[in-house]
């Protein structure tokens, strides 16, 4: 993978001791807002290197049948490359990345790994009537994962352009959808399980729940467009395309302001690395297939034989004895 930014983030997490104006300084692609928060808080920029990790992460395993498949030519961040065509697959990596920035920093928190945060306390004590518990045990303190991703993520969109617009929509998509699905686990007290309270505290859903959303909201973007209404004319907010009057996107809507180029080909001017060396199905009909991932290029096929340990058994005493099995197998890649 090509992630130098990230790699670096992680390299730096064991030297941390080396004082935050070395760390930061060293990272490239920061903003000059994000290289100040970096200053302040050292400790939380190591997780946000990996909260953008596993968002890369999750939009290679989403993506992984599809002919684009997360990766971008283009500008190197910490947060990985940049699509630089506002599309659909754009919106994507935003809404992920900015939503595991939230998720990292949340979870961090609540193990007690970051010096400023921790559990949410705000309800601790307190009772639900309608359903008889308490607030108790830790709260994930999804409020201040939201708001340092708010903070931190956002901080890179500077120019006034519709893209920021845009950007910003997507990473504000991505943290509400993962607000939304917090959940609630409670835990009995009484006498062997009995039951006579309950305390119950809100964690984190695990992130392959949000990668699932975030496709599917993928599947539904929505095609938007810019408004100009301030005095000078600048992006002021996004609509709906093609719409009478003004319709705005909803909150947890994925937002796009430019088609998908079809990523058959490499091309540094849309992003696309293109599907060449990709490997395909032969049978399948869906993207993964070769007919779709290679473009009507044909694909390449390798045989090999795969050999492995098999029918195992135990003697006594005391060893194993195996057969070795093998098998004949064919790849396909992308021509
Ligand atoms: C918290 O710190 C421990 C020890 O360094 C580490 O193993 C763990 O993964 C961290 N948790 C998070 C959520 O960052
Ligand atoms: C995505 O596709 C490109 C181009 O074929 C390839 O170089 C890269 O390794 C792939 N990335 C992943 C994560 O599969
Ligand atoms: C290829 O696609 C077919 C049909 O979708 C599927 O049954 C098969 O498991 C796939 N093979 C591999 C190696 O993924």
């Amino acid at each position: 993978m090509h992630q130098p930014a990230l790699l670096v983030v992680k390299a730096l997490s064991s030297v941390v001791a080396l004082g935050a104006n070395i760390i930061c300084n060293k990272i490239p692609g920061l903003a000059p807002r994000q290289r100040a928060i970096c200053q302040s808080r050292p400790d939380a920029i190591i997780v946000v290197g990996e909260g953008a990790q596993l968002g890369i992460n999750e939009c290679q395993y989403q993506f992984r049948y599809g002919r684009w498949n997360c990766s971008a030519l283009g500008e190197r961040t910490v947060f990985g490359q940049e699509l630089r065509v506002g599309s659909r697959e754009a919106a994507f990596t935003y809404a992920i990345t900015a939503a595991g920035v939230a998720h990292a920093i949340t979870a961090a928190c609540s193990q007690g790994n970051l010096s400023q945060c921790g559990c949410d306390r705000e309800k601790q004590g307190y009772y639900n009537q309608e359903e008889g518990w308490k607030w108790g045990g830790c709260s994930a303190d999804i409020k201040y994962g939201v708001e340092f991703s708010r903070r931190f993520v956002d901080a890179r969109e500077i120019k006034k352009t519709t893209r920021r617009l845009m950007n910003l929509h997507n990473n504000e998509a991505g943290r509400k959808v993962l607000e939304e699905r917090m959940k609630l686990e409670c835990k009995c007290h009484g006498v062997s399980g009995s039951c006579t309270t309950k305390t119950c505290w809100t964690t984190l859903p695990k992130f392959r729940e949000i990668g699932y959303i975030l496709k599917d909201k993928y599947n539904e973007a929505v095609h938007v467009e810019v408004v100009r209404a301030s005095r000078l004319r600048q992006p002021t907010f996004l609509k709906v395309k093609k719409t009478q009057g003004f319709r705005k996107p909803m909150e947890t809507d994925l937002v796009y302001i430019e088609r998908s180029p079809n990523y058959c080909e490499e091309d540094a001017a849309t992003g696309s690395v293109g599907t060449q060396g990709r490997l395909c199905n032969r049978t399948s009909p869906h993207t993964d297939g070769c007919d779709l991932m290679c473009c009507g290029r044909g694909y390449n096929t390798h045989q090999y034989t795969k050999v492995w340990q098999c029918n195992c058994k135990f003697q006594w005493c005391c060893f194993v004895k195996c057969n070795t099995c093998s098998e004949r197998t064919e790849v396909f890649t992308c021509k």
